[in-house]
């Protein structure tokens, strides 16, 4: 069964564009309403709920973000390389991550970091310049990026796991979705000689720094 953005369905799956049909267009069968009216954040409860979520939906959509800069950077340099096939990949799949924080920050009227501009330059950077390194370069920089996404992300499921599974089931859905996707980034940088870059720990432990402190500053303002 198919949730429609309207909250109604038949059991076909047939797309229903009003919330004023009683019935499906394509079988004629009577739809059941969804009590929901959000897709993936419940509205908050109290203004405690609010700022945690918006301190959450914030700092993952500027990391979705800065992710995208990070590979954006990298084609530039790689695109037309071997790997540039495999960096395209991966960028993908954070395009359809930043769509979807996208769509969730809107919904939820959370304004985005006011840090973004900086980000878009400093992802860019940094994939830019690691890529300069050559393959091994970029790809530890995606072993160090994807390892503090993933970390962060796993910290915000233990704490919704906390405080109400139940309640934040669709995010958490999102969430470890996404979560996966990073490992298997991870994954793929170390498949492909992250760790025969020159400088490798230094490089990683200063790009995972950088990490740490964009995730704290960008929840906050
Ligand atoms: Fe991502
Ligand atoms: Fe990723």
């Amino acid at each position: 069964m198919q949730r429609t953005v309207h909250g109604a369905f038949c059991s076909w799956s047939h797309a229903v564009s009003s919330s004023t049909i009683r019935q499906c267009l394509k079988c004629r069968v009577p739809l059941q309403q969804s009590s929901r009216s959000y897709s993936v954040v419940p509205p908050p409860r109290d203004s405690e709920e609010k700022e945690m979520m918006h301190q959450i939906l914030r700092v993952d959509h500027a990391g979705e973000y800065g992710a995208n800069r990070i590979y954006a950077g990298q084609m530039a340099v790689l695109g037309r390389s071997k790997t540039g096939p495999l960096i395209q990949q991966m960028w993908d799949q954070e395009k359809k991550h930043l769509e979807k924080f996208n769509e969730i920050l809107a919904e939820n009227r959370v304004r985005p970091t006011v840090l973004l501009p900086f980000w878009n330059i400093a992802g860019f950077v940094l994939g830019a310049s690691t890529a300069l390194l050559g393959k091994e370069g970029a790809m530890a920089c995606t072993v160090a990026v994807e390892e503090s996404i993933s970390e962060h992300y796993n910290s915000q499921i233990r704490v919704l796991m906390e405080k109400d599974p139940e309640r934040y089931t669709d995010l958490l859905q999102v969430i470890k979705e996404f979560r996966d996707d990073e490992m298997d980034h991870h994954d793929t940088g170390l498949e492909h000689d992250a760790e025969s870059a020159p400088g490798y720990w230094l490089l990683k432990n200063a790009i995972q720094l950088g990490c740490k402190a964009a995730i704290y500053v960008s929840q906050r303002i």
